[in-house]
Order: structure tokens, then C-alpha cells, then sequence
């Protein structure tokens, strides 16, 4: 294909009302950021419990970049696999009552290594419809036969159960979905995995820190966080940071070390990642206000939008999305709140269904009443000039 022909589809994306663009970031990371030039309290972070500018994890970096610089220098099988990667990777494998632990420089390249490496010929790996993007890329990019169950229904996947056939069967599920806020039914899933010899796979990325006991997650809420085969989560949401991590079995991490080519062919995470995240960890364990603020401003949040009749589907926390249909209505309302003083970008397709654009309202335990009273003011006043 020529420039023109790509630039062909950037017109029709942009007349679908599908074309992206960066907005520029020119402050730190909190409740009120500076984007383009503007001051906006943003409602749109996975930055949920405030950590990314807490004053503890910035003084680990400061102090973690005197000792050990920024570059690992090396793939972790190299020379890049530091002191503070291996000592957070006990802690967490240790927390969370797993063999062993594994982390990677991203949330992405953890599911891709996990499914590349565990699943292939042969195999079924069967998925929520609605888990996230890494989990699809990484189960395509598998080998393995890859089948989806509706959201919010295990009757297909008790079908697919049931007709056997494949060498090893995975399930694979979010457990707080990204972008509708609503939560697995991993009690569920974990007798579906028992009964059937399947193994389970749950990412926790945004519930990590935030749910369960000591932010554990929605397995450890549950109480079913010992019956996960394979739990995945990353640094990049309530953490604050950069960064994923798998735990598992200590044969499962092994194999992975020697396998996931997405773990082996890229440099090792910065030192300084591991303290920050290590840091983040400290916050989490001894400041449970935080995630206490957080649960209480969804539930305001939520009831505000309630009492404006506003829909946000089956959501329970503080992913709370707001759909408006179709990606132009969607484009349109954000443009209005942001005018308005508060960024909350349109999420339109292929991030969600066609038909299904919303604005993907995320609480942090930093708002104050008086955002959150402002963005529903907002929000209802940019409605009712769209419909
Ligand atoms: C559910 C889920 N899994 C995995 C990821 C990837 O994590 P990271 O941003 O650390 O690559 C994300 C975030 O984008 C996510 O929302």
C-alpha cells in the first residue's frame, strides 16, 4: 500500500468519527492535570488511589536513580534482572499466596507472554467477550483455537466445557472490566475450571490495590484468590506506575522464563520501577483510607448519576461508564465537559462495540465533592444539548 491509500483510511476513520489524537500532558499526574495548556480535573485516570505523584514513591525513585541509574542495561535473562526486581517479586508472589512471581515491563507484554508461551495447537483458550486487548493479542498470536463467551453469562462457555476435545483449556477473564466497571463471577469460573480440568487466568489490572483485602483484588474478595491458576496484574493503574507481573506455580513462572519470547527478547524493567512499585505497595498495606475515599466517591458518584437518570450499565465501582450510542454523540459531550473544565474522552470502536461509544468515567480517591458534583452538573447540561 502507497501513503495515499493510507491516507484514504485515516479520511474515512475521521469522517466515522473514529480518528484518535494524543492530547499533550504538561503537569504530573493527580486529580487536576494541565493538558494542552489547560487545567482540567480529569475523570478519565487508572491512577485511582492518587499514588503516581505520592510523595513516598517519589523519594524511592529519587533515592532507587542515585543507586542504580535508569536502564536496566539488559534483558532480564542477561544482564538486566536486578536486587529490587527479584526482592518485588517475592513480595508480591509472597502477598498474594503464590509459588512464584514474574515481572514484566508492561501490563501487554505480561497476558502476551502468559498465553504465547502456556497456550498452542491443540489447545481451546475461551474468553469473556469483553477482555482486554492484550488477552485477545496474545491468544491470537497463540496458535490455540480461541472462542469468546458473552459477557456476563457462563452458558457457552459450560457448552464449550462440556464438548471437550482440546489438549488444555483456558479461561481467561478480567475480573473489573476496563471500559463497563462491572466484576467476573469468579466464584463461578473456579467451579467451571475444577469441574472441567480447565485452567484459570484472571487479570486483576484494575482491581489491584483497590479491592479485596489489602487492595489484593476481586479473586482475594471472593475468597477464591488460592484457586487461580494464573493471576496477572500490572503497576500501571492504582500503583501508579509502569510495569506488569504474573504469579503463579514456581513450574509455571520457570516455563515462562525459558518460553515467553515477550519476557526474554526486551530489556529488563528499570530498577527504579520495582522500588516505585515496592513503594506503592507500602502505601497500599498501611493506608487503606485511601481505598476506603475511593469506594466512597464511586458510590457518591453513582448515585448522583442515578438521581440524573443517567445510564451506567451493570457497573458496581468506580469504573463507571456513561453510554451514549453512537462515537460522533460520544465526541461531541466530552468536547462540552471539556469546556466545562473536566477531560473525560469518548471511548468509541474498536476500544468498545459499535453502537456502544460512552464517556469511560473513572473515580479517583482524590476528587472532591465538588468535582464530582460539577462533572454531573456538567454532564446532564451537555446531554440534554445533544440529544
Ligand atoms: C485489563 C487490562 N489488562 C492489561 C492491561 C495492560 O497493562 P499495561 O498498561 O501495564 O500494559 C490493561 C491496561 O491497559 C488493562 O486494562
Amino acid at each position: 500500500m502507497q501513503d495515499q491509500d493510507y491516507q484514504r483510511q485515516l479520511e474515512s476513520l475521521c469522517q466515522d468519527g473514529l480518528h484518535r489524537k494524543m492530547l499533550t500532558v504538561g503537569s504530573a499526574a493527580g486529580r487536576m492535570v494541565q493538558v494542552n495548556g489547560e487545567k482540567k480535573v480529569i475523570f478519565c485516570s487508572n491512577n485511582y488511589l492518587g499514588l503516581a505523584g505520592h510523595p513516598n514513591i517519589i523519594k524511592a525513585v529519587k533515592e532507587g536513580v542515585q543507586e542504580w541509574g535508569f536502564g536496566s542495561g539488559g534483558s532480564r535473562l542477561v544482564c538486566g534482572n536486578t536486587l529490587p526486581c527479584e526482592h518485588l517479586q517475592g513480595r508480591l508472589a509472597e502477598m498474594l499466596g503464590f509459588e512464584a512471581c514474574l515481572v514484566l515491563p508492561s501490563g501487554y507484554t505480561a497476558n502476551h507472554a502468559i498465553l504465547t508461551s502456556l497456550a498452542g495447537e491443540g489447545d481451546l483458550i475461551v474468553m469473556d467477550k469483553l477482555v482486554h486487548a492484550s488477552i485477545i493479542d496474545g491468544a491470537r498470536a497463540s496458535g490455540a483455537e480461541l472462542r469468546t463467551w458473552p459477557h456476563g453469562t457462563t452458558d457457552k462457555l459450560k457448552r464449550l466445557l462440556e464438548q471437550g476435545g482440546y489438549r488444555q483449556v483456558f479461561i481467561v477473564t478480567d475480573s473489573l472490566f476496563s471500559m463497563d466497571g462491572d466484576k467476573a463471577p469468579l466464584t463461578e469460573l473456579v467451579a467451571l475450571k475444577n469441574r472441567y480440568g480447565a485452567i484459570l487466568i484472571v487479570d486483576e489490572a484494575h482491581a489491584f490495590g483497590c479491592i479485596g483485602p489489602e487492595g489484593k483484588g476481586c479473586a482475594a474478595e471472593a475468597g477464591v484468590l488460592d484457586k487461580v491458576d494464573i493471576f496477572m496484574a500490572t503497576f500501571s493503574k492504582a500503583l501508579g506506575g509502569a510495569g506488569g507481573f504474573i504469579a503463579s506455580s514456581r513450574t509455571i513462572i520457570d516455563y515462562l522464563v525459558n518460553k515467553a519470547r515477550s519476557f526474554i527478547f526486551t530489556t529488563g524493567i528499570p530498577a527504579i520501577n520495582c522500588l516505585a512499585a515496592d513503594a506503592a505497595l507500602d502505601i497500599i498495606q498501611q493506608e487503606p483510607h485511601r481505598r476506603e475515599r475511593l469506594h466512597g466517591n464511586s458510590d457518591y458518584l453513582r448515585c448522583r448519576f442515578l438521581e440524573k437518570k443517567l445510564d451506567f450499565g451493570q457497573s458496581l465501582g468506580y469504573i463507571i461508564p456513561i453510554i451514549l450510542g453512537p462515537a460522533e454523540k460520544a465526541i461531541q459531550i466530552s468536547k462540552v465537559l471539556w469546556y466545562q473544565g473536566f477531560m473525560a474522552p469518548a471511548i468509541r470502536p474498536p476500544t468498545v462495540k459499535s453502537g456502544s461509544s460512552r464517556l469511560r468515567i473513572s473515580v479517583m480517591s482524590e476528587h472532591t465533592k465538588a468535582d464530582m458534583d460539577g462533572l454531573c452538573e456538567a454532564l446532564e447540561q451537555a446531554i440534554q444539548e445533544k440529544l
